[in-house]
């Protein structure tokens, strides 16, 4: 069996919901404290045993090829002002190749995927989505991986999401499960309200077979008129087990504005540096709303 060493990062996505700042900044260079939520998501896949990641970018997203390379102004100043934690901060990457694809144009997640074909070549490969950042003890990527070689097969990472949210997501129909493990009728994109077979939504972390490709080169346009992975993965589903695996940890919706606030305050609130100042700032903040 191939281990999986490859990765994927779709990054090229108009960043609509972020609106204004995303029109000439891209969304994965959005920070958390102070690293870019793509760095966060960079640190899982290395963590997971990736050792080679392709970034698909699109129109105005140079800044992340920039953030990932060598400044080497920048370091010789860090190494100069002996700021050696600082230093390993700046070069956390550079234990991977990291290689940058465009998707010429935004035609949907399963397009991008698509893009990265030539790069996966015959090899399983993960994909890591920005929007969903993830922490727990084992990362939720590696959680995938040993999914992936318990059974050979494609696995979806899921968790459960209440009932007035599923419409958002990719979500799955489980028929079995063992221990945390689905197997799956269906899968199905953004299903309307009220009509999703379950609370399972996929949560940007996938480990695939290369057979996906089959079903991604097909171009078909799914939900939103765009060409969807969940219709691909549905499509897999049929010629090879795809299972789902409720992974463990702590799942940070980065992709939408008050998620977005929310995990900057929590990973604020856990960060030695800021925890203290931050509640009483918030205390502070919280008495003065309530004299108003
Ligand atoms: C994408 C996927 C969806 C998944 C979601 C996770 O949707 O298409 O299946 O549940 O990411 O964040 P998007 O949020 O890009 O619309």
């Amino acid at each position: 069996m191939k281990t999986v060493k490859k990765a994927i990062i779709p990054a090229a996505g108009l960043g609509t919901r972020f609106l204004p700042v995303t029109k000439a900044m891209p969304k994965e260079m959005l920070p958390i404290v102070d690293k870019p939520t793509i760095q966060y998501i960079v640190e899982e896949a290395i963590e997971s045993g990736i050792e080679d990641i392709i970034i698909v970018t699109g129109k105005g997203k140079r800044a992340i090829e920039d953030h990932f390379d060598h400044n080497l102004e920048l370091e010789e100043n860090l190494v100069k002002k002996e700021k050696f934690d600082l230093l390993d901060k700046v070069n956390y990457a550079s234990n991977v190749d990291l290689h940058f694809i465009r998707q010429k144009e935004p035609k949907g997640l399963g397009h991008a995927v698509w893009c990265a074909r030539k790069f996966i070549g015959d090899d399983p490969f993960a994909v890591l989505l920005g929007d969903d950042i993830v922490k727990a003890e084992t990362p939720g990527l590696r959680q995938l991986i040993k999914q992936y070689e318990e059974t050979e097969s494609s696995v979806v990472g899921v968790q459960q999401v209440p009932d007035d949210e599923t419409h958002r997501y990719g979500i799955v129909d489980p028929s079995t499960i063992e221990g945390r493990r689905y197997q799956v009728n269906d899968f199905v994109e953004k299903p309307k309200q009220g009509t999703a077979p379950s609370n399972l939504a996929i949560m940007g972390r996938y480990v695939f077979t290369p057979e996906i490709f089959s079903y991604l080169e097909k171009h078909q346009i799914g939900a939103g008129g765009e060409i969807q992975l969940t219709d691909a993965i549905q499509q897999l589903n049929e010629l090879q087990k795809v299972y789902a695996y409720d992974f463990e940890g702590k799942r940070y919706d980065v992709g939408e504005k008050l998620g977005f606030l929310r995990t900057n305050l929590e990973f604020a609130l856990d960060n030695p540096e800021f925890a203290e100042d931050i509640e009483k700032m918030m205390k502070d903040m919280l008495l003065e709303k309530a004299k108003l």
